[in-house]
């Protein structure tokens, strides 16, 4: 047993879970999946990109089809792609795409995102969308797997293998690559010039070092949210815009590994039901970071905290007005909008495995949970 403990810690690189060990390694994700990708001419070069830039100049229509953590990434992907290259987009589980009739035509683009490129929903759904006459691209981890060879082009998202079952370090590089697919299609169709582009790429890549400021400086606020609300029985989070897309994987990560019922709502739709469940301590999980409409967000707090909600926020450093409502801050540094997911979905993984912990769950296997879903 001795032996089979120092190769258990190896593994883990001298950490006690996979899970943190993913998690930390996000900068390098960050780096990897950008390496290589802008030309000195600030031209996006994606190698497998298996679509000549005449047929994307000519997509009309985007669906983005996923499953799990995956799907979040879809959500963050549908905002920055109608967005900068103003197609019309939509996201969607594999698994509802698969078995209704989406209107298909050769000037539509599926992009499929999956982690280990073999769940059975999200290839039955691209293979129905081929057939159908879409093109496809596949974001993926997995070199070689069933979604990257069945799909036209590829982005690789260098995240490297992850064996934690929730998935972390995968979902930055799903969002990353992403991004540059959305970068792309608006470079493509003339909506961004290469100044911009290229702008935004430097932008992006500095998200490593952001990711790394939360890991020096926000353990503690991390822990001391994590201990308001273990004991719970359920929790709330909310949020706007990118912030509603991160909310919605905070709440997946805070359920799947701590079994802490968690739920996600866009901020403006609390007033039409969730509201009913706030009494004096329930916790509300609060996206607040400085964007177009952090100030609707606020108000919308400002009625959880009326009704004695236990608010915990991840805001932009230097908020200090945020203090007034939220019993416990997280800050995340400055960031652009569009960025904000990578940033700010860091803290809710490392708040749901504190949360995970203090409940003696196992962040690395959570019960009923497989890391890949090759079965309907
Ligand atoms: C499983 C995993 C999730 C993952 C989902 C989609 O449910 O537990 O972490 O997000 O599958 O997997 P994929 O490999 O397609 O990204």
């Amino acid at each position: 047993t001795h032996i089979d403990w120092d190769i258990d810690m190896a593994e883990k690189g001298g950490h006690p879970d996979f899970m943190i060990k993913e998690i930390l390694e996000q900068p390098r994700v960050v780096r990897d999946t950008l390496v290589g990708r802008l030309t000195g001419t600030g031209e996006l070069d994606i190698d497998e990109l298996g679509l000549t830039y005449e047929e994307l100049d000519l997509i009309d229509r985007v669906y983005v089809i996923a499953c799990g953590t995956s799907y979040h990434a879809g959500l963050i992907a549908n905002n920055l792609i109608e967005a900068w290259a103003r197609i019309p987009c939509e996201v969607e589980a594999a698994s509802e795409f698969r078995y209704r009739n989406p209107i298909i035509t050769p000037t539509t683009l599926v992009v499929a995102v999956s982690q280990s490129g073999e769940t059975a929903d999200t290839l039955a759904a691209i293979r129905d969308a081929r057939i159908k006459g879409a093109k496809v691209f596949g974001i993926t981890n997995v070199v070689g797997s069933p979604v990257a060879r069945e799909s036209d082009g590829v982005i690789y998202t260098k995240a490297n293998k992850e064996i934690a079952v929730a998935s972390t370090k995968s979902f930055i590089g799903q969002v990353v690559s992403l991004t540059l697919l959305a970068l792309l299609l608006a470079q493509v169709k003339g909506k961004m010039n290469t100044r911009q582009v290229k702008l935004l790429f430097h932008e992006l890549g500095d998200t490593a070092e952001q990711i790394q400021w939360i890991f020096d400086t926000q353990q503690e606020a991390i822990h001391e949210a994590a201990l308001a609300c273990k004991d719970a029985h359920s929790a709330l989070f909310v949020g706007r815009g990118m912030g509603a897309a991160i909310s919605y994987e905070g709440a997946l990560k805070l359920k799947e590994i701590s079994y802490l019922h968690a739920e996600a709502y866009a901020a403006g739709e609390m007033k039409h039901g969730p509201i009913a469940l706030i009494d004096p301590g329930f916790p509300v999980i609060a996206v607040t970071t400085k964007s177009p409409v952090y100030d609707k967000t606020v108000s919308n707090l400002k009625e959880c905290e009326a009704r004695g909600a236990k608010i915990i926020a991840v805001a932009t450093e230097g908020d200090e007005d945020i203090k007034q409502i939220a019993d416990h801050v997280i800050y995340i540094p400055p960031v652009r909008d569009a960025f904000s997911p990578i940033t700010a979905t860091v803290p809710l993984q490392l708040l749901a495995r504190e949360v995970a912990l203090m409940r003696g769950c196992d962040v690395d296997q959570p019960r009923n949970l497989a890391k890949s879903v090759t079965v309907e």
